[in-house]
């Protein structure tokens, strides 16, 4: 049995097979993730790159096996490029598929020999135990905190586990205004919990470390501070970042009012552009654990 608080035990397991789907819904359309990361990355206050954050200040010089969870085009193993040593080796595992070019190009702009597995991250069941040097993971661990055991089991004595997550308030205001529209048009009732909300609350800056303590002897943190800024003419921008996710945000409403719950949020938040001065702000401040000495369990 793995060692996860109980109360996110039913939360998370209850709906395994649901979550999945939805991962697989969003994020099987690469073409639009790659837009959406474009448009985070141009609209964050944060300049700098999360991932080199992460590592800086690490000696990763003896790292040889690396692993790659929820890898997707691979912006992780990108950053570790001049970082390891002429041997090193990297796999990549996503549920889908479609990342896998993007992937391999990655570790070939790194100067990195790598392979892509596409399959869910449950596949490292099948690794032998103490394997890896460095495991890595950029906003996806909140898909399979269910996996960190198995994480602390394949690294070796050594090895370090690097996480980015959000924090548990990140998006609040997304959430709240498609909450505030889902409510006032009776599709949800107040007090309903959005997917994309025990998503992110299923691995959080808040008990993120709670669920890595019985797994790791020393857990660092980094805080990376930063807010998506949409001005008054980027409504189309925060329309298509929203467009990328709503699967996330809207599953709580019966399928036959999805469409329409689109439209209405596009209609209020065009409404709320049309009066605002400053345009649309949303929180995404995220956590890095860097975690080592991991614990053997028989
Ligand atoms: C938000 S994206 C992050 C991608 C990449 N790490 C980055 O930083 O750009 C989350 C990724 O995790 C993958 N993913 C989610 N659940 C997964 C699972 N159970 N097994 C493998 N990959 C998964 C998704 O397909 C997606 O590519």
């Amino acid at each position: 049995m793995i060692d996860f608080p109980c109360a996110l035990q039913d939360n998370y397991y209850m709906h395994a097979d649901y979550r999945t789907s939805k991962v697989i819904d969003v994020f099987a359309d690469v073409d639009s993730h790659r837009v959406t990361a474009a448009i985070i990355k141009k609209h964050s206050t944060n300049r700098c790159d999360i991932r080199e954050v992460a590592l800086e200040g690490l000696d990763l010089s003896g790292c040889v096996e690396i692993l790659e969870l929820g890898c997707g085009f691979g912006f992780f193993t990108e950053s570790l490029k001049g970082k390891l040593p002429p041997n090193a080796h990297i796999t990549g595992i996503d549920i889908v598929e479609g990342y896998a070019s993007a992937f391999m190009e990655a570790c070939n702009r790194a100067g990195i020999n790598g392979r892509f597995i596409p399959a869910d991250v449950s596949v490292i069941h099948d690794f032998g135990d103490r394997l890896f040097n460095l495991v890595i993971s950029s906003y996806s661990l909140y898909f399979f905190p269910h996996i960190v055991g198995e994480i602390s089991r394949i690294l070796n004595a050594n090895g370090v586990f690097v996480a980015t997550v959000h924090n548990s308030h990140s998006m609040k205001e997304l959430v709240g205004f498609a909450r505030d529209v889902l409510i006032e048009n009776g599709m949800i009732s107040r007090g309903t919990k959005l997917h994309i909300e025990s998503i992110i609350s299923s691995f959080s800056s808040y008990n993120g470390y709670e669920i890595l303590k019985p797994w790791f002897r020393d857990i660092q943190r980094k805080k990376y501070e930063n807010t998506l800024v949409f001005k008054p003419g980027d409504i189309y921008s925060l329309i298509e970042y929203f467009r990328f996710k709503w699967p996330f945000f809207l599953s709580a409403i019966p399928v036959e009012d999805v469409a329409r719950a689109f439209d209405l949020f596009e209609i209020h938040l065009q409404k709320y552009f049309n009066m605002s001065r400053n345009g649309f702000a949303v929180t995404k401040d995220d956590t890095v654990f860097l975690c080592s000495e991991p614990i053997e369990r028989k």
